[in-house]
């Protein structure tokens, strides 16, 4: 088991990484002293596949947990949901050193982050996420959130988790799919802060479009380095006033082509994908980065199963979505652009002509 020290200010905590992790969570009960009093929040799918794993490690500390289990599906970040769990831990009188676990993806995460910070004004909670993408981005940094019928994500909160628990081993259940949404922001902190962590995702590349047991402590690498990268970032930048912004390479461009194509064709992290190509090809043509970079990302992340090219939209439908992004600042759309594969600044100057010029190229990037 490794462990990976999150300093945030005032609300310091660990992200447990291994193999046979569900295992080992009464051990860690013990070690961060945590009340008896336990909610776990999980969906079907999750609890069918860990949750008797689960339970029975609960059961060596003699805790029998409160088991609520939400549809899966971005549809169940919603605040009917939210309140179905506070009246769950009203009935059964939870108070306010009880804790609640968050055993799924990060619709799950998101969804019981959000119910732990607002109930009795926040209670303890336990993040053990299940996707590659949970794993290594949204179960880190605090960040809680439920959507409104208007738009995703819009209401939430920064909390902070009392521990990350990731077991590597639920990853042989995760649909391939899955997986590939995960490896494009794994293929991300790469570009945006580690160079040798890119060139190692190139040198493994043909071990990661499949989770096989026999490549864990690969995974486990990739894993732990991603999360490292996320931590770094957001104890500097707890509340996204800055650095954190860096996060959203290739986030620009992907939410528009998740928003233009309804949030159907594409998951969020092939949107991703293919925004992260469009980047660097802005970049490319600015004279920030060689070609070179553009091919570099666009092979690794077309090998490992993601798309990076987009046809058949309206560029100046892309574009008038951008500027009403969230990371438009003073009628200014950002781009986190990279200056080598390893570096990547926050440009606030692109014109709708290179964004335009991008999308083209990306129509066909081979
Ligand atoms: N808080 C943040 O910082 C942050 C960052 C990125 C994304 N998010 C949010 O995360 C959500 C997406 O999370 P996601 O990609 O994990 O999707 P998800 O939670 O919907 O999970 C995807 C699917 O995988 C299944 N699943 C989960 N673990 C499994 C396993 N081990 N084996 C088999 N099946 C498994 C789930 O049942 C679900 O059907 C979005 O709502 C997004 O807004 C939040
Ligand atoms: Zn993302």
């Amino acid at each position: 088991m490794e462990t990976i020290h999150v300093n945030v200010k005032n609300a310091p905590y660990d992200i447990y990484v291994g193999g046979g992790m569900l295992s080992k969570t009464n051990y860690l009960w013990k070690k961060l002293k945590l009340s008896s009093q336990v909610l776990i929040v999980s969906d079907p799918v999750v609890f069918e596949l860990y949750g008797k794993k689960l339970i029975d490690n609960f059961s060596f500390l003699g805790i029998e947990p409160f088991v609520h289990c939400v549809a899966q599906g971005e549809a169940s970040k919603n605040p009917d949901e939210i309140f179905k769990i506070y009246d769950i831990l009203v009935a059964n009188k939870y108070s306010r050193d009880c804790v609640i676990v968050a055993f799924g993806g990060g619709v799950i995460g998101d969804l019981t982050g959000f119910a732990a910070a607002t109930y009795m004004r926040g209670v303890n909670l336990i993040q053990i996420p299940t996707t590659l993408l949970a794993q290594v981005d949204s179960s880190i940094g605090g960040k809680t959130a439920i959507n409104h019928k208007y738009g995703k994500n819009l209401i939430g909160s920064f909390y902070q988790p009392k521990a990350v628990i990731i077991d590597v081993d639920v990853l042989a259940t995760l649909p391939e799919r899955e997986l590939r949404t995960g490896l494009a922001e794994v293929i991300k902190y790469g570009v945006i802060e580690d160079q040798s962590f890119f060139d190692y995702l190139s040198r493994n590349k043909d071990k990661l479009g499949v989770y096989q047991p026999e490549n864990k402590t690969i995974w486990i690498k990739i894993i732990l380095t991603s999360c490292k990268a996320k931590a770094k970032i957001v104890t500097i930048d707890e509340r996204e006033q800055g650095l954190r912004a860096i996060l959203n390479y290739g986030h620009t461009i992907g939410h528009a082509i998740e928003t233009i194509t309804d949030y159907k064709k594409y998951n969020h992290g092939e949107a991703v994908a293919i925004g992260m190509v469009g980047a660097a090809i802005i970049a490319k043509n600015r004279g920030l980065v060689d070609p070179d970079v553009v091919m570099r990302i666009s092979n690794l992340a077309k090998y490992l199963g993601l798309p990076v090219e987009v046809k058949g939209y309206d560029a100046s439908e892309i574009i008038n979505i951008l500027k009403l992004d969230k990371k438009v600042k003073e009628g200014k759309v950002h781009f986190i652009l990279p200056k080598r594969i390893g570096l990547v600044e926050d440009f606030a100057d692109i014109t709708n002509n290179e964004i335009m010029k991008a999308l083209k190229e990306l129509e066909g990037t081979k």
